[in-house]
């Protein structure tokens, strides 16, 4: 028995209890817009920096998941943060159905118990979906024993939410579109990078910690549908990524810089000319904008880029020996609650041991601790 599973057998069943990892992700050129609502494939391609597990202040940051499939459950039990979910609402069980669509590949019909934790900060507003949705699946495929490859894996994860296919990996991930209806090509892998992107650092300035008001889901769509201006972002995003990929490959940060705060703001503005419109930068995140932009007209290059998601957060991307330099840039901002420092993670998905474990046995009782 290898330290990673609990294995019991009753009769000729076996319950085997995984517990996996999975961080975060942020997006350099980011996802906004769906082809297909159903199967979330995104209208252009996307890349993103897995965060790591921790913050350099030794805070964990990532999400926990157990899961076990057993005769001994009567229904299908999710439980999120120490709180039970009711498995069919769409909204707080979000991409539960993932583990149905992996259940029918593997033809098992025995029930699961689903127990979830994200360990990031206290309340700090951060998007978890990603993490969470790429650890339900990593999980259940690893649970069912499939013999599926990473890519699969990355789609299936998309399935549950997009931006949790680049969870799958660590280190610089891309998310190609794809063409296919099936959704079969739309799938992440990771991106070949020198060492010199291996010091990377997100430096997360928090500015609100109240969940936000419009879901990235339901924006997006209401973007899709409403922005006249949206209509040009696609083919704007597919021209980042490869402006972003060159960068990278030339170890060029100032250009790299530049192509990360040009994709947020123009998808921020594709937000605000959505009807209604959909604002999540506040006063404090508009500061930090402002304050970047003004470090790096002080340097005469870009040592540092903003990038926004759906919230009013700004992830502040620079090279470690950078840190200091931003800190000082936005220390007199009012109203920035907490900056966490995540590096870039090398793994992305993984086992963790069964010492990790939120589910245990009692008896014949399964039991999320
Ligand atoms: C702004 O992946 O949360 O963070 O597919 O509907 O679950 P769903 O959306 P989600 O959207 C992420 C949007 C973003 C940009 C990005 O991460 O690329």
């Amino acid at each position: 028995m290898n330290n990673t599973n609990v294995i019991k057998n009753y009769g000729n069943k076996m319950d085997k209890i995984i517990t996996v990892e999975a961080k975060p992700n942020i997006a350099f050129v980011k996802y906004w817009g769906k082809r297909d609502l159903k199967l979330n494939l995104p209208k252009n391609s996307s890349i993103s920096m897995t965060l790591s597990n921790a913050t350099l202040d030794g805070e964990p940051f990532k999400t926990v998941t157990s899961l076990v499939f057993s005769d001994k459950l009567n229904e299908d039990e999710f439980y999120l943060n120490g709180k039970k979910i009711d498995t069919s609402n769409k909204d707080e069980a979000k991409g539960f159905w993932i583990i149905d669509y992996i259940r029918n590949i593997a033809g098992d019909k025995r029930h699961v118990m689903l127990v979830s934790n994200n360990s990031f900060p206290t309340s700090n507003g951060l998007a978890s979906s990603a993490s969470g949705l790429a650890a339900m699946a990593y999980a259940t495929v690893k649970a069912l024993d499939l013999d599926i490859s990473d890519k699969e894996l990355s789609t299936i994860a998309r399935m549950g939410s997009g931006s949790a296919s680049r969870s799958i990996y660590g280190g610089i991930v891309l998310w190609h579109k794809g063409e296919k209806e099936d959704g079969s090509d739309s799938y992440s892998e990771p991106i070949k990078i020198s060492p010199y992107w291996n010091d990377l650092v997100d430096l997360i300035c928090i500015t609100n910690s109240t969940k936000k008001k419009v879901s990235s889901t339901a924006g997006m769509q209401t973007t899709v549908q409403t922005s006249e201006f949206y209509k040009m972002r696609p083919d704007y995003a597919e021209k980042n990524i490869k402006e972003i990929m060159k960068a990278l490959e030339e170890n060029n940060f100032n250009s790299f810089a530049d192509i990360i705060m040009k994709d947020s703001n123009n998808m921020h503005a594709t937000m605000i000319d959505s009807k209604p419109p959909i604002i999540y930068i506040n006063d404090i995140s508009r500061d930090i904008i402002n304050s970047i932009e003004e470090l790096n007209k002080r340097e005469g290059k870009n040592i540092a880029a903003y990038t926004l998601d759906a919230g009013p957060n700004p992830h502040i991307i620079v090279k470690k020996e950078n840190i200091k330099k931003v800190e000082d840039a936005i220390k007199d901002i009012e109203g920035i609650e907490k900056i966490l420092k995540v590096q870039i993670s090398e793994t992305g998905c993984r086992l963790l041991g069964d010492e990790e474990s939120l589910i245990k046995e009692d008896g014949l009782k399964l039991i999320p601790k």
